[in-house]
C-alpha cells in the first residue's frame, strides 16, 4: 500500500477563517492533539505574519516531536529568515514557501512575467535549501495555471532543491478529474518528478475539496494538506478527517494508507470546534452529530439486525462509543422495543402493543422522542391499570 502523508494546516490556513483567532496556549494545545492524531506534518503558522505567529511556531517546533513542524513563507528573504529563526529549534526544520503561478495572479497581483515568476521561485528555493533540510514549494493557484508552464517551473524548483511540490487548488475551482489530470500531467512531463513528493491542497468553494484530494491521490499525490473540520479561508479547506477515513474505509479502492490514529478524530474535532467557536454541521461527514444516527424505521431495523446494512463507518473507528438510534415518527417497533430494553423498562407483549401505538401518536407531534418521553409513556401505561 502507498503511504500518504497528512499535512495539517489547521493552525495556518484554518486560522485564516473569518472570525477565528487562537491564542498561544490554544495553538499549543491543538498542536499536541494533532501529534496524538498522528498527522505527519503540522503547519504551525506564518512566522513573518506577526510576533504572535512567530512565537507560537517557535514554541510548537520546540515541543512537538512525533510530527514534523513547518511554517509558511512567501518567496522573499525576510519571510524565509523569520521562518528559519522560528523553526531551526525543530528536529527536522522544514519550510513551506509559495508563489502564485496562474496568469490571473501573475498579471493582477504580482505584476510579473512568467520568466520573472520562475526566476523568483528558483532563487527562493535555493535560498531556503541552503538552510532547511526540507523545502516545500507551492504553486499558488496551480489549478488555473497553464500546464506546460506549471511543468516547467516545477522542474526548475526541483533542480533548485525543493523536496515537496504542492499543487494547490487555491480557490476551489477544479473538478475532480481535472485536478487529478494535473498530477498525471506533471508525472508525465516533469523529468525529475520522481525525486519529490507531490502534494494536494484543496479548498471547498464548490464543495469538491474531498473529491479533489482523493482524485489527486489516485493520480499519484503522496501528501494531502487540509484542516480538521475543514475550517479555512472562505468555504474552507478539505477536512482531513474525511480524507483519512475515506482512504481507510476504501483501502480496497485507493490502496493507500495514512498514519492517522482514527480513534482520535472525534476528540480532535471537538477540541477544534470548542477553541475556534466554529460549530460542526450535524450532517457533516465523519464528525457531524448525525453521522452515525439512524432515524427511519427501515434503517433502524436493518442496523439492529446487522450494522453494516446502513453503516459503512463504525462509530468507534473515529472515537465515538456508539451509534445513535434517533427515535421519531419514522422509527419501527424493533427500534422502539430495543430502546425500552436498553432503558430497563420491562413491558409485557400486550403493553408493548398499546405503547407502540401511543409512541407513534406522540412521535407524530414531536421531532425526536427522548428517553424521558419513553419512560413517561411506560409509567402512564403501568398506572392506567
Ligand atoms: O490555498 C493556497 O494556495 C495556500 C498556499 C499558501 C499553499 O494556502
Ligand atoms: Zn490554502
Amino acid at each position: 500500500m502507498r503511504k500518504i502523508n497528512i499535512f495539517d494546516t489547521t493552525l495556518r490556513d484554518g486560522e485564516q477563517s473569518a472570525g477565528i483567532n487562537l491564542n498561544f496556549s490554544e495553538k499549543l494545545e491543538i498542536a499536541y492533539q494533532l501529534e496524538r492524531l498522528g498527522v505527519d506534518i503540522i503547519e504551525a503558522g506564518f512566522p513573518a505574519a506577526s510576533k504572535g505567529d512567530f512565537n507560537s511556531v517557535q514554541e510548537i517546533a520546540s515541543k512537538i516531536k512525533d510530527s514534523s513542524v513547518t511554517g509558511l513563507a512567501r518567496c522573499i528573504q525576510k519571510d524565509m529568515d523569520a521562518a528559519w529563526e522560528a523553526l531551526k529549534v525543530g528536529a527536522e526544520p522544514r519550510i513551506h514557501i509559495f508563489l502564485a503561478t496562474s496568469p490571473i495572479h501573475r498579471e493582477y497581483k504580482l505584476k510579473l512575467s512568467k520568466e520573472e515568476v520562475l526566476r523568483q521561485a528558483v532563487e527562493s528555493v535555493k535560498y531556503a535549501a541552503a538552510r532547511f533540510p526540507i523545502v516545500q514549494w507551492s504553486a499558488e493557484d496551480a489549478s488555473r495555471t497553464e500546464l506546460d508552464y506549471l511543468a516547467e517551473i516545477v522542474e526548475a524548483v526541483i533542480q533548485a532543491g525543493a523536496k515537496v511540490i504542492n499543487i494547490p487548488d487555491t480557490v476551489g475551482y477544479a473538478a475532480p478529474v481535472e485536478y487529478g489530470n494535473i498530477f498525471k500531467y506533471l508525472r508525465e512531463h516533469v523529468p525529475s518528478i520522481d525525486k519529490v513528493s507531490l502534494s494536494a491542497h484543496c479548498h471547498d468553494d464548490l464543495g469538491m475539496a474531498t473529491a479533489n484530494s482523493l482524485a489527486a491521490v489516485e493520480a499519484g499525490a503522496t501528501q494531502v494538506e487540509g484542516t480538521i473540520n475543514g475550517i479555512g479561508e472562505r468555504a474552507g479547506n478539505v477536512g482531513l478527517e474525511e480524507v483519512a477515513v475515506a482512504l481507510h474505509i476504501r483501502k480496497d479502492y485507493y490502496n493507500a494508507q495514512t498514519n492517522m490514529q482514527l480513534h482520535e478524530i472525534k476528540r480532535t474535532s471537538d477540541l477544534i470546534s470548542k477553541l475556534t467557536g466554529v460549530s460542526i454541521p450535524p450532517n457533516k461527514a465523519v464528525v457531524g452529530q448525525n453521522a452515525f444516527a439512524h432515524e427511519s424505521g427501515i434503517h433502524q431495523d436493518g442496523v439492529l439486525k446487522e450494522k453494516t446494512t446502513y453503516e459503512i463507518i463504525s462509530p468507534d473507528l473515529v472515537g465515538l462509543s456508539s451509534n445513535a438510534m434517533v427515535l421519531g415518527k419514522h422509527s419501527g417497533r424493533h427500534a422502539f422495543k430495543s430502546r425500552l430494553e436498553q432503558l430497563h423498562l420491562d413491558v409485557t407483549d400486550e403493553e408493548m402493543n398499546r405503547l407502540f401505538v401511543q409512541f407513534k401518536e406522540l412521535a407524530d407531534k414531536k421531532k425526536e422522542m427522548t428517553d424521558e418521553d419513553l419512560a413517561a409513556l411506560v409509567l402512564e401505561e403501568k398506572l392506567s391499570k
